[in-house]
């Protein structure tokens, strides 16, 4: 019986994960830990607002569970030896340099991690992978496991190790949702007593039918699979939507009616800047690097160019805006609404705004950045990362009313599908820019119908230039 759990990784998947079973398993004690002790402080903020991940529904579950039966702690090591069963929730990006640089996972966080577990772990453990990994990691996790066994030959603690797959699907935004409700449970594993105790946690909330059970590969590779296959529809539709702006097709339409076969479906069928996150590219980078690594080249191949459409998309959208601003952006003033990568997280990585401003600073335009739950300085540190942003610290600044921003605004860019983008005043906003004044629309968000004034230009993805 599962009753003390310790999750590795207070990021993304690990807070909100920890929290949802904590809340559903009042019984059971939970410890996230983390090496980032600024991070594990931010979670145990008394201001709800300054918790590190921001997702509906996430502060109402924290303000009911924390420091009851969910610890976010620094302690990584007594939180080991006292847990029967530990998540592994780590990040896995993609190397940058060495064997497979830009294609395979760094795996280093998570052999730190199975180190730590085998060095500090009592009695039996069933080791839990959360994280998203190539096809035989637990084979790795299990021989780190085993070798610190045998050389500490600590028979007085008397250690021992099951490894399971349960990767996760959450998606960020609807995270508590997915979690709460999920479409799926899915675990992997040779050890049929620890694949029953992890299904005894989830009976807890999630009925018995969602939860699927698979041998180790075949669950570390459907969840590479899964987000293949979501990231695959949207390169998908957003290559349709090029074909919709050239033939005067709208995008909204075509993608209800393919959708409305119930073979087909209707999620994930939204046109836009191209898919940001930090998984999509990185687990499809990480099928090619195995498809290459089995010799499956045309495989590789084929989910290659899911990420060249996505590029393609990110840098046509780009040409579109510059073109359309008589090819020439200096000194103009670009009001950016949105830099998250998608709407309801405050997650900017791998943001599509964020290659887009760079190619915008580049043209010495004024960018000014609006987004509700991404601060100024998340967006300088993010900029940073991929460009030498001292260059540019004169042509950006921050707004947090979009009514002043749009003041002599040449253009304003919606890149994130946040709510109140829809719902600002469009006439209002419009009436201050600088003529001729120009919205882009990469979300498709606008009903163009209700906003259409006289003194606008409107690009929206999927439906092309709408002029007056
Ligand atoms: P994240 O970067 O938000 O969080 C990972 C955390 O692990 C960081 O806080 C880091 O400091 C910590 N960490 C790294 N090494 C550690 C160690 N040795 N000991 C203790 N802490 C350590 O990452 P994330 O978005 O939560 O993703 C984690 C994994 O889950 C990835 O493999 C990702 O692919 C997968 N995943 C992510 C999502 C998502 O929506 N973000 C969804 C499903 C799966
Ligand atoms: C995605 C998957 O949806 C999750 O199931 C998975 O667990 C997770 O990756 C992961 O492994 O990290 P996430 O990246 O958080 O979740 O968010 P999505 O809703 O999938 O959106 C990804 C990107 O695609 C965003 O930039 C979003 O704006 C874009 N998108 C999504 C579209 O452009 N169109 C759509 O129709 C849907």
């Amino acid at each position: 019986m599962i009753s003390n759990i310790c999750c590795i990784g207070a990021g993304y998947v690990g807070g909100p994960t920890m929290t949802v079973i904590a809340d559903r398993c009042p019984n059971i004690l939970i410890n996230v830990v983390d090496t980032n002790a600024e991070k594990i402080k931010a979670w145990n903020s008394e201001d709800l607002n300054k918790l590190p991940v921001f997702e509906p529904g996430l502060r109402e579950l924290i303000k009911k569970v924390r420091n009851k039966n969910l610890f976010f702690s620094s302690d990584i090591d007594l939180c080991i030896k006292n847990a029967d069963a530990i998540f592994i929730s780590v990040n896995t990006p993609i190397k940058t340099s060495g064997l497979g640089a830009g294609e395979a996972s760094d795996l280093k966080w998570v052999e730190a991690s199975a180190r730590r577990i085998s060095e500090n772990a009592n009695g039996h453990t069933i080791v839990i992978e959360k994280s998203t990994l190539p096809v035989r990691t637990a084979k790795v996790i299990k021989e780190i496991l085993s070798t610190q066994e045998i050389y500490e030959n600590d028979n007085e603690r008397n250690k021992s190790f099951s490894v399971l797959s349960n990767p996760e699907f959450l998606a960020e935004g609807t995270a508590i949702k997915d979690l709460q409700e999920p479409d799926r449970v899915l675990i992997g594993g040779d050890d049929k007593n620890a694949i029953l105790e992890l299904k005894k946690l989830y009976l807890n909330w999630v009925d018995k039918h969602k939860i699927i059970t698979t041998n180790l590969w075949s669950s570390e590779l459907s969840k590479l699979t899964a987000n293949a296959f979501l990231a695959q529809r949207i390169s998908s539709i957003n290559s349709i939507s090029a074909i919709c702006e050239a033939t005067g097709a709208d995008i909204k339409e075509v993608a209800k009616a393919t959708g409305l076969d119930s073979r087909i479906g209707l999620k994930f069928l939204k046109a836009g800047p191209g898919f940001g996150g930090s998984c999509f590219k990185k687990d499809i980078l990480n099928l090619v690097y195995l498809c290459k690594y089995f010799n499956l080249r045309q495989v590789g191949d084929f989910w290659e160019q899911v990420i060249k459409i996505n590029e393609w998309q990110r840098n046509r959208i780009y040409e579109i805006i510059v073109k359309n601003l008589f090819g020439n952006i200096s000194d103009k003033k670009i009001l950016i609404l949105g830099f998250s990568f998608k709407a309801n997280t405050n997650d900017t990585r791998e943001s599509p705004t964020i290659g887009l401003s760079i190619n915008l600073l580049k043209e010495n335009a004024n960018l000014v950045f609006h987004d509700p739950q991404v601060s100024f300085d998340q967006i300088k540190n993010e900029l940073e990362k991929f460009t030498d942003l001292q260059k540019y610290t004169n042509q950006i600044s921050f707004c947090s009313n979009l009514y002043n921003a749009s003041d002599y605004a040449d253009a304003i860019i919606i890149m994130t599908e946040w709510k109140e983008y829809e719902l600002v005043d469009w006439e209002k906003i419009t009436k201050k820019m600088r003529k001729p004044s120009w919205v882009f629309d990469a979300r498709g968000i606008l009903d163009i119908s209700k906003i259409r004034t006289e003194n606008i230009n409107i690009w929206q993805v999927g439906n092309g230039v709408i002029k007056n």
